[in-house]
């Protein structure tokens, strides 16, 4: 798993992954910054995690390179980005098959192909939707453009800011993404084009 912020869908799936019926493990958290709670999280379960932090290499390729190599360790037959604030370049995409095998997936705090980027909370406010949501897509070598797995929708309420409307989709955001995690671990993904279907 691929983390930079507090967590809270990396704790999520530690929840979810202590029961075998569940059919996914999470084996080894990866951050960008040595800061991230995600981190504190894995720890304080047991799971191993390791920090690739882009200031200790020369360039982007460098850290794309050791990033790949950090992840390879854990062996991991997903590999899941869930508040990772990083684009992944082409060679970790490839190592892991996010172009080809579909086993790199992403959650995103908005309903795509609205809203991409960093900011997907406050850009939906700032445009004024009604209604927002959360997508859980495959990675390609886009920003969040790769095709959707699964979304839900989240309402915006009149006296939402982009803290009270985040911590909504967050709730939302978990159960769905745990959802995912687990029919892909018990059932599988196929992938036609943009379309992704869910087998279990
Ligand atoms: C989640 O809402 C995730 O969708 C978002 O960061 C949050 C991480 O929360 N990711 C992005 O905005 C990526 N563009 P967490 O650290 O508590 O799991």
């Amino acid at each position: 798993m691929l983390v930079s912020g507090g967590g809270s869908n990396l704790a999520a799936l530690l929840a979810a992954h202590g029961d075998p019926a569940y059919g996914a493990r999470v084996v080894g958290v990866v951050s960008d910054t040595a800061d991230a709670g995600g981190l504190t999280v894995a720890r304080d379960a047991g799971v191993a995690t390791a920090v690739v932090a882009p200031s200790d290499f020369a360039d982007r390729a460098a850290w794309d390179a050791a990033l790949a190599e950090a992840v390879r360790v854990f062996g991991p037959s997903l590999v899941v980005s869930a508040g990772f604030m990083r684009i992944l370049g082409a060679p970790f995409l490839d190592r892991f098959g996010g172009r080809f095998g579909g086993r790199v997936i992403n959650t995103h705090p908005a309903l795509l192909p609205s809203f991409p980027g960093a900011h997907g909370v406050r850009d939906a406010l700032a445009h004024g939707v009604k209604v927002t949501g959360c997508t859980v897509h495959l990675v390609d070598a886009g920003v969040d453009t790769g095709p959707i797995i699964a979304q839900r929708a989240v309402e915006v309420a009149a006296d939402d800011d982009e803290a009270s409307l985040h911590e909504r989709i967050k709730t939302v955001e978990r159960a769905l993404l745990v959802d995912v995690v687990g029919r892909i671990a018990r059932g599988g993904l196929v992938v036609d084009g943009r379309r992704a279907r869910l087998l279990g």
